[in-house]
Parts: C-alpha cells; structure tokens; sequence
C-alpha cells in the first residue's frame, strides 16, 4: 500500500522534503534563473503533443529528485502498473479503476477476471459510432418523421461536466447544423431555459447516469418527457426522442426507454473519468466518430507515456509532485488553471470535479488520517478575462497561488494578430509572477510618486506552470484530460488515498430527501433540525406559499 503504516509526514522522504523546504523555500525564481541559463530548458518535458515547461515553480534539481523519491518510497510505480492490470485500486467501493480500457486501441486487450474489457468497451463504442452515424446524417428520424436538429443531454457531475467541456472544447469540429445543450441543475430553470426554444420533433435527449438513481437527473429526465409529450401528444414519441446512457439497465427500462437505445458502460468507470465513455456519446454526435476516435486515441497516447516513460520526463508524475510540492510545502490552498483558449472555457470546472471530488479526502485507504493537507481547491477562467478580474490577486495578493497556463501555438479561428496578442499575455503573465518588479526597478522607471512605489512592486516568486500545444484538437484535448486524469492519482497516491470513490457527497443527499418532504404539504411538519435550519424552513414555507 502507497502510504504505509508510517504517517505519510514522518516518512523519511517527508522528512527529507520538508527539511529541504527550510533551506530552499523562500529562494527567489530571479535568483534560481540567474543562478542557471539553462534553466527554461532543463525544467521542460514533452509527451503526447503538450510541452510542460515547469522551470517558472519554486524547485532545485534537489526539490524534484527527492519528490520523485517520495513517490517511489510511496509506491507510485507499482500503483500504475497497478490500475493498468485493471486490480482493484478503489479499495473502498472494491472495484478496478479502468478507464485507460476505455481508449486502448481494439487489438490491444486488457483481460480482467476473465473478460477482455477492451472489446466490450469497442462493442459499445461501434454501436455509439452507427447511432450517431444516424443522428448526423438524419436517417434517425423524430416520432413526426422529422430529422433531428437537437441534442439535449441530461445528467450531473462527470455525465455532464465531461460531456459539456469537450462539446465547447471541440465546438469547432462539430457539426454546426445541429445544436447542443446540457442540462444538470435540478434547478427548473435549466431546462426550461435550455428547451425554450426548441422544436420537440426535432429534439433529441441523450439521459446520461451511470446509477440512473441520481435525483437531478431523473426529475430533469421526467419533467423532459413530460415537455416532449405535451408537444408530440404520443407515448409513443420517448423510443424516438429519449436514449440513455447507464450502468443500470432495469433502471433504464423503468423509465421506459427501451434497451435497445440505452449505451452501457462498467461499474469500473468513474463518473469523472467516463466523458470518453458511453456518457461522450453527444460529443460523438457534435464531432463525428473520427474526431472521436482522434480524442480517443490522444488520451491513449497520454496513458502509454505515464504507464511507461521514465519518473523524471514522466509529465503526470512531474505535474502531480509539483502540485504536491505546492500545496504541503510551500503551502498554497488552492490552484488556478488558466486556459488562453476560448474553447476550453469549461475545463476548469470540469477539473474541478476531476481534481476535489478524487482527492478532497481525510483518511487514506486504510481509514487513517491522511495527516496533512490533501487536494488543493480548483478554480479558473480562460485568460485573458481572468487577468481584469482576479489577477491582482495572484499578483500581488498576500497567498501563494500556483497556476497551469495552457496556451496554444495555432489559432483555431484567426483573426488579425488576436492570437498573437493572446498569447503574448499568456506568457506575460507568467514572466510577471516569477520576476515580479522591484522597489529599485519602479524607482528607475521614474515614473511613481515615492508614496505609490509600494503599491507598484510585485514581489514576484509565484510559482506557475506552462502547458504548450501545438493546435487545439480532439487528441490533444484527450491528451491534456488524461495529464490532468494522471497528475490527480499520482497525488492521491502519495497521500494514500483512494481517488476513485466519493462517499463525502452522500451526507447532504440524504439530508436533501429528508427536507424535501419538510418543505411542502398542508401541517407545519415538526421539525427535528438544529434552530438555523428549523426556522430556515418555516421562512420558507411561509414565503412560498404567500
Ligand atoms: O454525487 C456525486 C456523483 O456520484 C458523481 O461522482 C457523479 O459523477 C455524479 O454524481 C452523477 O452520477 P450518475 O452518473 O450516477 O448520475
């Protein structure tokens, strides 16, 4: 087991680390670069199509040598090989963690108890591929014999978060005559608003769960049918315009979608981990099955490079101990993602989901404590808007936040210099937050009254990493989701957690079911909260009856 009995903080590596943090910790990335011309090329790594240049964090070749050492001592290569053999890594719900299954190659199989996953996951991705062959090219026809224009997927957290991330991500390959929407919040308003101007002959709902239990989801499905059959006036109408996508067949068919249109997939995908499972079928409705299969084939690339390159060119390895470094040495609470590309406006939420709910965990695999502090908090927006919002902040704020700048070589849409002038920024930026701008350089400037110098230094030594790509496309977009997919285990495997399941969502869901009926019906319920939530809920009552 990855921590071992021995509390991860007095490991010797720990140890080593934070002892190495005492000597190096406050070193400025001005003098770490004056120190070493070849800095910006030696701290750089290339796989897959993304070139990391990692030489703008706060480390030494002392720093990455003994996190690499930690992760050895924490068992990280054997952990890979590990969830590649498709073992039961996700000890607490006891199930394999697999989705590198999901984008093997058809001829490369992957047998686990018995069954070769690999041409399961290539069965359902055929019958995917002829579905959305026909949605595309309008042989699948709405109940009234009209084509269909629309596509509404329905579903919360990884069946929603993935789906909606690659469609933006991708939207410039997809197939412009038809249009996408993503539905999630149990919120009204989110169907409402996403079907209000729809034609139901024409529309198309893709209901992605992989439980089909998950309450969002299945009231928006319900109340979705219900919008459907006041328009089409026919029972009928759902075997045309409802397919869903789920681990759970009987609960699909309770629903009464037949099994024919339901797409499965395997208790061993994670919900966060399954957007290029069944639960991407939108995304290979709006792009087209070859762009699917490139996605498809760029997460492949990005898996073979971590099961097999090296630790120290290994980019999910170096990107997941650089963010460790970050968060328990240096001690930054949270971490920006900054993609200068419009289409990758929904990434940081979807790593949100990908990065907090594997690794927000307390105790490691084996019920203990984990002892220090686990996954960082993830937030960010496409530059350049972020840098007239929250810039300032990592600027010159008084907390360390680290940053992932993710920019691309070639605009997917150019116009004029913009892409030049995008970029620049981007690289700007990260120049500004390591060398930040002295008391002497703002007095040199001459240009600051002596009372304003203050405020015009930038301390600088604000660790960022840069992400380089050549082009936006659907294997590089896989390849990136994968980095992100392997730098969070990675992580969770030095602080000896189990990335894979999610047990801390449970709490507030049954809270919700229990209030829910507390909420509604003629008596005043008695009400057995504490007084916050007691009076909460008779204000509430009161007002939405008034
Ligand atoms: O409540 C959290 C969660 O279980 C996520 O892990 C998951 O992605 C989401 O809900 C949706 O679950 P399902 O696909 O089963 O509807």
């Amino acid at each position: 087991m990855s921590a071992g009995p021995t509390p991860l903080a007095q490991s010797p590596m720990w140890q080593a680390l934070a002892a190495h943090h005492r000597e190096i910790g406050s070193r400025h990335l001005r003098q770490l670069f004056a120190d070493d011309s070849s800095r910006g090329e030696r701290f750089a790594a290339e796989a897959a199509g993304i070139y990391l240049d990692y030489s703008k964090q706060r480390i030494t070749d002392e720093t990455l040598r003994l996190l690499l050492a930690l992760a050895v001592e924490c068992g990280l290569p054997e952990r890979i090989e590990a969830m590649f053999r498709g073992e039961v890594i996700n000890t607490t719900e006891r199930r394999a963690a697999l989705h590198v299954a999901l984008r093997r190659p058809q001829g490369m199989a992957l047998v686990v108890d018995g069954t070769n996953v690999v041409a399961e996951v290539h069965a359902v991705l055929d019958a995917m591929t002829r579905f959305a062959e026909t949605v595309r090219n309008g042989d699948w026809r709405g109940h009234t014999g009209r084509r269909i224009r629309n596509i509404v997927n329905i579903g919360i957290g990884g069946s929603d978060l993935g789906p909606v991330m690659a469609y933006e991500a991708l939207r410039h390959y997809s197939e412009r005559a038809l249009t996408l929407r993503f539905v999630s919040n149990v919120d009204g308003t989110d169907l409402v608003e996403a079907t209000r101007d729809l034609d139901a002959a024409e529309t198309l709902f893709i209901v992605c769960s992989k439980t089909f239990t998950t309450q969002e989801t299945l009231v928006n499905a319900h109340a979705a049918r219900d919008w459907c059959l006041s328009h089409l006036e026919d029972e009928a109408a759902v075997a045309k315009h409802f397919v869903a996508v789920s681990t759970n067949a009987e609960g699909v068919k309770q629903f009464g979608i037949a099994p024919g249109s339901m797409f499965g997939f395997w208790d061993w995908v994670g919900g966060r981990y399954s957007m290029d499972s069944a639960i991407g079928l939108s995304t290979l409705i709006a792009v087209g099955p070859e762009h699917f299969r490139a996605l498809l084939s760029g997460f492949h690339e990005m898996d073979e490079h971590f099961r097999s390159a090296p630790l120290t060119s290994n980019l999910p390895v170096l990107m997941g101990l650089l963010a460790l470094w970050n968060n328990n040495f240096l001690g930054a609470a949270t971490q920006a993602v900054l993609p200068y590309e419009q289409y990758l406006k929904r990434l940081p939420a979807y790593l949100q989901q990908l990065t907090m709910e594997s690794n927000g965990k307390h105790v490691r695999e084996d019920g203990q404590p984990v002892g220090v502090d686990t996954s960082p908090v993830v937030w960010g927006e496409p530059g350049t808007n972020g840098q007239h919002s929250f810039y300032q902040l990592i600027h010159q704020g008084t907390r360390i936040v680290p940053c992932d700048f993710i920019g691309f070589a070639k605009a997917l849409n150019p116009l004029g210099d913009q892409h030049d002038l995008l970029m620049a920024n981007l690289f700007a930026q990260t120049e500004a937050l390591a060398f930040g701008r002295t008391a002497d350089e703002v007095k040199a400037d001459g240009d600051s009254a002596p009372k304003l110098v203050p405020h015009r230094v930038f301390e600088g030594n604000r660790p960022t990493s840069t992400l380089l790509v050549e082009r936006l496309t659907p294997a590089t977009l896989g390849a990136l989701v994968a980095l992100y997919e392997h730098s969070v285990f990675t992580q969770g495997t030095v602080w000896g957690i189990d990335s894979f399941d999610q047990w801390g969502v449970e709490l507030g869901k049954s809270l919700a079911k229990r209030t829910a009926a507390e909420l509604t019906g003629g008596n005043e319920p008695a009400l057995a909260h504490d007084s916050s939530t007691n009076a909460l809920i008779r204000r509430y009552r009161r007002l939405r009856t008034q």
